[in-house]
């Protein structure tokens, strides 16, 4: 069996759902401060990392993303890792980590690419007015939200829908969609 680790910024909750789904988590690593580290604690994930965007931003605003991700390929070549997921993670790695780990640095991303990129992705979908939207599982680029499709679920938008509303209901499909094709690539 492979092994994987899991990169989140936020509450964590697709992590918890391919830990619920029985998949092992090798490690989870955050690039912030975020309530999914408590949980990946009581998901009794051992090995949980944090390597804070914030430490490489310059003063004048910029940000060192080569150093950023050399501290992520540290930490996955120590830990043995197979393939990476990317489960509400909030930063663009640098392009060389996609050529040293080709084809196992994987996104889900809560729209149906290519529309809809970004980190308003839910609101923009809303404010666009589309009836459909949904969510991608893809591998990932150096590009945000670009590169070749794994999977993607429909997710009807209702009337009164706000963000929270429609991003919730797109979620529940984001944790049964990424452990389901998880299962497969960790098995191959
Ligand atoms: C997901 O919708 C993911 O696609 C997006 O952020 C959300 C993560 O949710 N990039 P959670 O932190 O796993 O609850």
């Amino acid at each position: 069996m492979k092994r994987l680790a899991v990169l989140i910024s936020g509450t964590g909750s697709i992590m918890e759902a391919i830990h619920k789904s029985g998949i092992e988590i090798g490690a989870v690593i955050a690039d912030r401060h975020c309530s999914g580290l408590a949980l990946a604690k009581a998901c009794g994930i051992w090995n949980r990392y944090q390597i804070l965007r914030k430490n490489f931003m310059h003063p004048s605003g910029g940000f060192n993303r080569h150093a950023f991700t050399g501290e992520f390929k540290k930490v996955l070549d120590e830990e043995e890792i197979d393939i990476v997921m990317m489960a509400g993670f909030m930063t663009v790695l640098n392009e060389r980590i996609f050529s040293q780990y080709a084809n196992r640095i994987i996104n889900t991303h809560p729209s149906l690419l290519p529309s809809f990129k970004g980190d308003t992705a839910v609101a923009d979908a809303l404010e666009y007015g589309v009836k459909v939207t949904g969510c991608t599982m893809h591998y990932a680029t150096s590009v945000l939200d670009e590169g070749p499709i794994i999977d993607q679920r429909a997710v009807p938008v209702l009337s009164g829908d706000d963000i929270q509303s429609l991003h919730e209901r797109i979620k529940v499909e984001e944790r049964k969609m990424v452990p389901e094709n998880l299962k497969r690539l960790m098995a191959a």
